[in-house]
């Protein structure tokens, strides 16, 4: 850590006669050499021996980070020179210039965006009042201008110096996260620790990255866990990546190393719009939108009990088959992630067939309720793709709030503006049929394959309750059940009813599903809708 230097001049400045300080060419020179000292020293931050440290666990510097994400050369460093205002525990005599982290704008694919990066290397990057108010700065500027915040955590929590003060600094935080919430996108990548009351500026963006093995997050941690419930973890199995990815569902994206998180950082941002009064950019295409995948013909099994993986079938209607899933490692029985349709981004909610059968549960409920509000407030259209045998039963289930949780859905879904396109693959039953994008949560576009089964239940289950009597009566009760499944199927286990009702607007052959939605794409560009005047509804948490 190094100490502020004190006066550089030898020379003491000229003065006028009436006392003011006259600037001369050596005055010029010593105040240009100051700024040059005054620079180098935030360059270093917490000095040589600290970045290799750094360095040493396999992590970048936070001026490095930046340095991959942004466009280069394009990064207009805010606040370099300002520094903390501690004076207890003989701070004054510790400080670092930027002091523990490095904040400013740049471009991303020649896009601004706003970023901050916090300097482990100075003070275990903690967080002083001033570095929050060097958050709290930039989170101003972009949301006045329009631009994304992308922060890169790397950081001991609050500045156990600074006592309260850095906990106001975080609470200040927490404020511009939720007023930035749906005017600016908002990403974090944690890239070191990030425990205690710290974890709810990233759990208040909208996406969360995290690398594997460097970085963590919980609000007590191991220690404090075994004196209090004497559980004995490992600070990976708490709060590392894979955990958050997999199990609690916090994170949304995993990665290897700095640089791999950095890199899906610019992908996602390719799909985004800069602000919520833009639309999503859109990118040449070269793959055509009146292409017809073969292949679908044969992905969706017509038998309703084998599975299929739904990225197959995403893969063969989207552009380029370029799927960039989203929370991949958790709740697996929904599919969620950008993806295009002639060149325009659509936000993709699926069912995957091949995770309990494609069941809605909880996390499930979670998951793609807070995908379809994210891109509800930035203009993305959402395409859903329905294979979905219903809510999954259980005691678990009810017990842990799934009609709470379910209801997250539909209300997300229902209460969406954007454009929205639903297609029913293959099975679509009972309340899930109603969950998953359907016209009557105002859906624009709403398609079904021939091999589709939209109803209230399976064949047999509802045979079973209102052919009860007849079964029972029956000579020969296992034919008859055949007999009234067989009748069932044929008038209710087919996508033919929802069309004549007009809830589906077209059954077509699933090889013509991309030349369509590219043709309710282009329709739907100029998609007017709004919901009634209100400070804000009640989804229920
Ligand atoms: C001040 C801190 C610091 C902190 C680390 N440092 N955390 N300085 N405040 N919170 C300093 C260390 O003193 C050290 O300084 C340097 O950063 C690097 O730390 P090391 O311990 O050497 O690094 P490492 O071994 O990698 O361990 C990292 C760590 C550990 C796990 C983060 O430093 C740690 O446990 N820190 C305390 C974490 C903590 O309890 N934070 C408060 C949480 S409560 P030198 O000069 O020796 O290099 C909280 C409340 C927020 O954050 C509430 C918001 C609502």
């Amino acid at each position: 850590m190094q100490t502020t230097p004190q006066n550089t001049s030898s020379n003491p400045p000229k003065t006028t006669s009436n006392g003011e300080s006259k600037p001369t060419e050596d005055r010029r020179d010593v105040l240009r050499a100051r700024l040059n000292d005054l620079n180098e020293e935030a360059f270093v931050g917490g000095g040589a021996d600290r970045i290799e440290k750094q360095h040493a666990v396999g992590k970048l510097t936070a001026r490095e980070r930046i340095d991959v994400l942004l466009d280069t050369g394009s990064f207009v460093e805010v606040d370099r020179l300002r520094t903390h205002r501690c004076l207890d525990f003989d701070m004054d005599k510790k400080i670092v210039h930027g002091d523990g982290i490095v904040t400013g704008y740049g471009l991303v694919e020649g896009r601004q965006v706003f970023v901050y990066a916090q300097d482990f290397t100075v003070f275990g990057g903690s967080l002083s009042e001033t570095v929050a108010q060097k958050i709290c700065k930039i989170s101003d500027m972009a949301i006045k201008m329009g631009a994304p915040i992308i922060g890169l955590n790397d950081s001991g929590g609050a500045r156990i110096q600074e006592g309260v003060a850095s906990l106001a600094g975080y609470a200040e935080i927490f404020c511009r996260n939720t007023m930035a919430s749906g005017v600016v996108p908002q990403l974090s990548v944690i890239m070191g620790p990030c425990a205690g009351g710290a974890v709810y500026s990233p759990a208040l963006t909208d996406f969360i990255m995290m690398v594997k093995d460097t970085s963590y997050m919980f609000l007590t941690g191991p220690d404090v866990i075994k004196t209090v419930t004497h559980e004995e973890v490992t600070k990976e199995e708490l709060g590392g990546a894979t955990t958050h990815n997999a199990k609690s569902g916090v994170a949304h994206f995993a990665f290897d190393n700095d640089a791999q998180a950095i890199a899906a950082v610019r992908t996602l941002l390719s799909y985004l719009p800069l602000n919520n009064g833009e639309d999503p950019p859109t990118v040449p295409c070269q793959d055509s939108p009146n292409r017809r995948d073969e292949k679908l013909k044969t992905i969706i099994p017509t038998s309703p009990n084998k599975p299929y993986d739904v990225r197959e079938v995403i893969k063969g209607i989207v552009d380029d088959g370029h799927f960039m899933e989203v929370q991949e490692h958790f709740a697996q029985n929904i599919v969620i992630g950008f993806s295009r349709l002639m060149g325009h981004t659509v936000g993709l909610v699926c069912n995957q067939p091949q995770v309990l059968a494609g069941a809605l549960d909880i996390n499930a409920s979670d998951k793609a309720a807070r995908f379809v509000r994210f891109c509800d407030c930035f203009n993305i259209p959402i395409l859903t793709l329905v294979d979905v045998p219903g809510f999954l039963p259980g005691t678990e289930q009810e017990y842990g709030g799934v009609i709470r949780h379910g209801a997250k859905l539909l209300y997300a879904y229902a209460e969406a503006t954007v454009p929205k396109m639903t297609v029913i693959l293959r099975k679509a039953y009972g309340g899930a049929y109603c969950v998953m994008g359907p016209k009557h949560l105002r859906a624009d576009v709403n398609l079904a394959t021939p091999t589709a089964e939209i109803a209230v239940m399976g064949a047999g289950g509802a045979v079973n309750i209102i052919m009860r009597n007849e079964l029972k009566n029956a000579d020969d009760p296992t034919a008859k059940q055949a007999e009234l499944v067989a009748d069932y199927e044929q008038k209710f286990q087919n996508p033919y009813k929802a069309a004549e009702l007009g809830y589906i607007d077209e059954v077509l052959p699933p090889e013509e599903l991309r030349p369509r939605l590219c043709q309710a794409i282009r329709l739907l560009q100029n998609k007017r809708d709004a919901n009634p005047p209100k400070k804000h509804g009640n989804i229920p948490l």
